[in-house]
């Protein structure tokens, strides 16, 4: 049998090891390239100068998510092994995008498995010259954008509040997809809380991926032996939180737990659920008898003890004005408020919009989302609202941050395969309009060089100058 010949890109340390465990077993495999940046690893493959059989990568998910779009171009005929710690965590993540995963540690082995059952798949000269298009230096320079953002980019802490007035005009998948752009093209922490409280688990649970007795396993505590003598919540739930944060006493001179947990980062970490090193989610209740035992007091206390950890801490209101809900956009700098395009929608916006206002207290910046907007040629002439007309008096002068399209990629994706597409890593008419309000979120700190060409749809173009008009700042 031929050498099966290895591409091995990821820092350092794991190319030393991986080289070294091939040279320690001679025979079976070789090494041809290495690389230890994603931008260098996508111009070796954009080149058509590798002659390898399979890439393998060491690098943590938020690198792997610069090099997403350019790598899953080869991913279904050129096997790509991602070294994972957690086998189903990336597997639910990778699979989309056709990535194989090898256990830490055992990457060599399920290499040669793989190729046990395909050995015509080793050393197929002409693979190397696929593709080498113009587009390719701008692939590379992609990422190499993207990669560099990872590096650099400092943050405000704040957290926002997105709440509707209505069910299933996207709320929770706006919440996700920010939190992924967001943790995905910048260093921010990101803490996700959940307080739509209409089904057991919430809903963002199952946005994130997880279904059936998955749900259950992600809100387990496991108790690790730095915890002490320390209570820890029974579960991964803001319910849980709340009766253990309740329940606390200050006995002699020892630390209360919101105290403790203000302090301590790696005890908050470990009470929430990683989804990735830096974003992390809070479920409301396992079941919506939960709800009850909330109070305003016990969601102020844990969005300040988030608010310390966290960069940004992004919060799913729902859309009723439960007294969680009235004192989560009390403590928010930003609120969003989402609504659908279509006139029925547009004619209570204003009044809900002030109405909120009249109920929170605090100093929360309101402004509006609009979704699923659709083409004019598919709506009958009479019943079209021109936005770039009478929208902002529609909304009463509340700036309209953003106007997603309606997006049947991110419908079919939500809907069949749990996942929600997100800027950074995905390329539909929703995540194209995502820089905008992330520009508006971030004004200074992040986006506010994203090019035009970014948020480049006809649609910014379209909106722009009702934009202007709905004075977003
Ligand atoms: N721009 C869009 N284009 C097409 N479909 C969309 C769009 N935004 C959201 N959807 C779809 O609408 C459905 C509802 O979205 P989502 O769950 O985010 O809404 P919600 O406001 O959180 O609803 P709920 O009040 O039930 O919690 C999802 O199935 C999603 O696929
Ligand atoms: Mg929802």
């Amino acid at each position: 049998m031929n050498k099966i010949k290895l591409f091995v890109s990821g820092p350092r340390e794991f190319v030393d090891y991986i080289t070294h465990q091939v040279e320690n077993n001679p025979g079976a495999m070789m090494i041809v390239n290495v690389s230890t940046e994603p931008s260098q690893t996508v111009a070796i493959l954009e080149s058509g100068s590798t002659s390898a059989d399979v890439l393998l990568l060491g690098f943590d998910d938020r690198k792997i998510e610069t090099m997403v779009q350019p790598l899953s171009r080869f991913s279904e005929n050129f096997p790509i092994f991602i070294s994972a710690k957690q086998l189903s965590v990336a597997h639910k993540k990778w699979k989309p995008f056709y990535f194989n995963i090898a256990r830490e540690g055992g990457e060599l082995s399920a290499i040669t498995r793989y190729f046990k059952d395909r050995p015509q798949d080793i050393a197929i000269p002409e693979r190397a010259s696929v593709i080498n298009t113009v587009a390719s230096q701008a692939r590379v320079e992609h990422v190499k954008e993207r990669e560099n953002r990872i590096e650099t980019i400092p943050v405000d802490k704040k957290v926002i509040t997105v709440f509707g007035q209505k069910g299933g005009i996207g709320k929770t998948c706006t919440v996700v997809s920010v939190s992924q752009s967001l943790s995905t093209l910048t260093t921010m922490s990101v803490c996700v809380l959940d307080l739509d409280m209409n089904r057991d688990y919430g809903d963002i649970l199952r946005y994130f991926g997880y279904v059936g007795n998955d749900k259950v396993d992600a809100l387990t505590i496991e108790r690790p032996d730095w915890a002490g003598q320390l209570k820890l919540p029974t579960e991964k739930t803001l319910s849980a939180w709340t009766k253990l944060l309740s329940g606390e006493k200050s006995g002699d001179g020892k630390f209360m737990l919101s105290d403790e947990m203000r302090l301590n980062k790696k005890l908050v970490e470990h009470c929430l659920i990683k989804i990735k090193p830096n974003l992390f989610f809070l479920p409301p209740v396992r079941t919506i008898m939960d709800e009850h035992s909330i109070s305003e007091t016990d969601v102020r206390k844990i969005i300040s003890i988030l608010r310390r950890h966290f960069s940004t801490v992004i919060i799913d209101g729902g859309n009723t004005l439960s007294t969680q809900t009235v004192s989560a956009i009390s403590e928010s700098d930003d609120l969003l408020i989402m609504a659908e395009a279509a006139i029925a929608s547009f004619d209570s916006l204003a009044d809900f919009t002030l109405n909120t206002l009249n109920i929170v207290k605090g100093h929360a910046v309101p402004r509006i989302i609009i979704n699923m907007m659709m083409d004019k040629d598919k709506i009958p002439r009479k019943q079209y609202v021109d936005p770039e007309k009478e929208l902002p008096e529609i909304v009463g002068g509340f700036p309209v941050i953003a106007v997603f399209p309606w997006d049947d990629e991110l419908n079919i994706s939500v809907r069949w395969k749990l996942i929600v597409p997100y800027y950074g890593a995905h390329d539909t008419p929703f995540t194209r309009e995502m820089p905008n309000l992330l520009k508006h979120l971030y004004p200074k700190e992040i986006f506010s060089q994203a090019k035009e060409k970014d948020s480049g749809n006809g649609f910014f173009r379209f909106f722009k100058k009702f934009l202007a008009l709905g004075g977003a700042r």
